[in-house]
């Protein structure tokens, strides 16, 4: 199959990009490069076609989707504190991006297209663990940057093109990037490194579906072969306190009494969260292999 993978130079994308080609396909990568690494694509760079660009910019798009069978959608835009100071730029990248792309594929004949979604639609839960029926809430201009792309992609399934939606909870692994945006793995992997005691916000107790970036990748480049309509979360369907992470990154990272410092709870902050992954394993046989430790060992590396 010949497919174009938007944000392919990212932490995620770049895993999804391998084990596409390792599989056999063309793929074809759009990437601006904003948060990415041309790096991150070094094992297989060889081997397919990487664009340095915008998807914004329509007609370098409309080029590639020339013959493309699915397009992959994962270029955005991804912090959340970030997209409260930058809502119309958040907006433009990622919502209307999004529906550009949908539109240019119809026009190009494509016939799949994978959105990269993300577990912030939810708000804080109702219930755990979370199914794909239960409410959305988005808490966050980043949130509703997805609930709104994630809109357009159920419109368009009656507009001549399949869409399928992954929810991904916190994704953790290799090549994810460190910046004060970053998430709470890097954050604690960064600062643990340097013999600082990691920050935790609130109690500790709260708890989060952390997956394995391999695990995610590997459920993604099943999705985009297998192809199914509708929206699909993508987590380890487990979840860990904040505070047990500290713990178990401390031990494996050989700085076990290294304790964590506590700070006011943020604004907004999600309590709880675990996906239930029964629907992609239902339909795509998705079973996450790597466990927390093995996960950290494994990143930490
Ligand atoms: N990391 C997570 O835990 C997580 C959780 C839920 C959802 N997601 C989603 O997964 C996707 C990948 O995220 P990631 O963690 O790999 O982040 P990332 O920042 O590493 O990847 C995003 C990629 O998109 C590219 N990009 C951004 N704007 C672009 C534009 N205008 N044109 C072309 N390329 C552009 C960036 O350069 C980058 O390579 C995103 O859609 C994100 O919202 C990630």
């Amino acid at each position: 199959m010949r497919i174009v993978v938007t944000g392919g130079a990212g932490f995620i994308g770049s895993h999804l990009v391998e084990r596409l080609v390792w599989r056999g396909h063309d793929l074809v990568v759009l990437d601006n490069l904003v948060t990415g690494k041309e790096d991150n694509l070094q094992k297989v760079i060889n081997e397919i076609d990487f664009i340095e660009g915008d998807i914004r910019d329509d007609e370098l798009v409309k080029r590639l989707l020339k013959g493309a069978d699915v397009v992959a959608h994962l270029a955005a835009l991804t912090s959340v504190s970030e997209s409260m100071e930058e809502p119309y730029l958040y907006h433009e990248i990622n919502t209307s991006g999004t529906l550009r792309l949908l539109q240019l594929s119809v026009e190009s004949g494509v016939k799949n297209f994978l959105f990269v979604s993300s577990c912030a639609v939810y708000g804080d839960p109702t219930k755990i663990p979370i199914k794909e029926t239960d409410p959305i809430s988005p808490l966050s201009i980043y949130a509703a940057t997805k609930a709104s792309a994630e809109a357009y992609c159920q419109a368009y399934n009656s507009m001549g093109i399949r869409t399928c939606v992954l929810r991904l909870f916190n994704v953790y692994g290799p090549r994810q990037g460190f910046s004060q945006y970053s998430g709470v793995i890097s954050q604690f992997t960064e600062r643990t490194r340097k013999g600082q005691p990691p920050i935790i916000f609130g109690d500790g107790k709260q708890t989060r579906d952390f997956a394995y970036v391999g695990d995610v990748a590997t459920l993604m480049a099943t999705a985009v072969e297998k192809f199914s309509e509708g929206v699909f979360n993508v987590g380890s369907g487990k979840s860990s306190t904040i505070k047990g992470l500290a713990e178990t990154l401390a031990r494996t990272m050989g700085k076990p009494d290294l304790q964590p410092v506590y700070e006011e709870p943020r604004p907004g902050e999600v309590r709880y969260s675990r996906a239930d992954i029964s629907r992609a394993r239902k339909v795509f046989g998705f079973r996450p292999e790597v466990s927390l430790e093995e996960g950290l060992r494994l990143t930490v590396r």
